[in-house]
């Protein structure tokens, strides 16, 4: 591959993404088509070397702008979607506009372009909840959020283009991503800034019951790498940090690594169909040679020590429209009692 289409590449993963190649892959030439979104940060690519990378400022939604962006390429990964639950339980059109017709526009490109290889990034949330064991990629799906179900609805877009018209579509479900430069309104981020800054954590329903597998992003970033690589189209893989953590066990952790006390801990009313525990088994990527490399304690570790040393970077954008967000989605959800 020489010229790779990365969609989304100034959001959180889509930025290590395009790192994660020009480091493994010196010839690559990469092209990023990214909206620029409130979740779209160019301060995520400040150190890219300009003589391999393209920037087009544009929306998956739009049929023109995709199909500028992917001539020429090998391949295409799509990163560029609407990621928050609780913005997708606010208003779920633009959910819709990006991760279901933003990705029929894609495969649509592909199937007239001949492109090589297509790769969805999706999440293990459509499988919606497991209460024990982990769901396997032939299992059948279920979201039950418009975050997710908009994911869901991309896949099978992608699926069919793959059955009806052999666009080589690759798709993997990665779980719960954390690392630096996630903007701040997923849980990790928010509670590690918000702990700096001696806020409260806003966690629903004191935390105890909900779980989340938590995957390094440079590990997630492997993880595409090599089903985009070695996957075989039309199959589906599943990526998985194998770090399953209740969400207090996390906010306390995050409490230590900040040196502060539980008392900011503010326990609120749950997330409206808040499902209850995410697990995935992804020996099926393993048997093509990934695994994650991050132990848990170093990682965590080590994002919250970028967090502290790169306020520059969270306090421009806790600001805005961040800060209407945020009244928007917690000025309600009145305190049940301390944790
Ligand atoms: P993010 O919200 O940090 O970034 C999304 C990026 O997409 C931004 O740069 C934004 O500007 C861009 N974008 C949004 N709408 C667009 C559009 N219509 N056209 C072009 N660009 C657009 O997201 P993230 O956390 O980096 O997630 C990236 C992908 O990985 C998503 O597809 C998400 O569903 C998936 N995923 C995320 C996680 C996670 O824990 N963050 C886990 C599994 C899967
Ligand atoms: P989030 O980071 O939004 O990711 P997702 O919903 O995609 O898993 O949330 C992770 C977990 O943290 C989830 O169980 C909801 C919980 N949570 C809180 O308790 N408080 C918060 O303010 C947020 C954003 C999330």
């Amino acid at each position: 591959m020489k010229r790779i289409l990365v969609t989304g590449g100034a959001g959180f993963i889509g930025s290590h993404f395009i790192k994660y190649q020009f480091k493994n892959y010196p010839n690559l030439h990469i092209v990023n088509l990214d909206k620029l979104t409130y979740a779209g940060n160019p301060d995520n690519l400040m150190d890219i070397d300009a003589s391999r990378y393209t920037f087009i400022q544009g929306d998956i939604a739009d049929a023109g702008a995709v199909a500028t962006a992917m001539e020429g390429c090998d391949a295409v990964v799509n990163f560029a979607a609407e990621t928050h639950v609780d913005r997708s339980i606010l208003g779920a059109a633009q959910f819709i506009d990006t991760d279901v017709r933003g990705v029929y526009n894609i495969v649509e490109t592909a199937r007239k372009m001949g492109t090589r290889r297509v790769l969805l990034v999706s999440t293990d949330e459509v499988y919606g909840s497991i209460d024990v064991g982990s769901f396997k990629e032939s299992d059948p799906i279920n979201p039950r959020n418009p975050y997710s179900a908009s994911k869901a609805g991309g896949e099978f877009i992608g699926r069919a283009y793959f059955h009806t018209f052999q666009v080589p579509v690759v798709i993997t479900r990665g779980s719960n991503t954390y690392g630096s430069h996630q903007y701040p309104e997923k849980v990790l981020p928010l509670f590690v800034t918000n702990a700096i800054d001696h806020q409260p954590l806003p966690l629903y329903e004191g935390g105890e019951h909900n779980v989340r597998d938590w995957l390094y992003v440079v590990d997630h970033c492997g993880g595409i790498d090599c089903a985009l690589r070695r996957g075989t189209p039309g199959e589906i893989y599943n990526v998985s940090g194998g770090n399953e953590r209740e969400n207090i066990m996390l906010t306390r952790r995050i409490l230590q690594l900040t040196g502060r006390g539980e008392d900011l801990i503010k326990r609120v009313p749950d997330r409206p169909g808040h499902d209850r525990r995410y697990s995935i088994d992804s020996s099926k990527l393993r048997a093509l040679g990934w695994a994650p490399k991050m132990d848990w304690d170093e990682g965590i570790a080590l994002t919250i020590q970028w967090y502290k040393d790169n306020e520059w970077w969270w306090r421009k954008i806790k600001t805005g429209e961040y800060l209407e967000y945020y009244r928007k989605q917690y000025e309600d959800r009145r305190p049940l009692g301390n944790a």
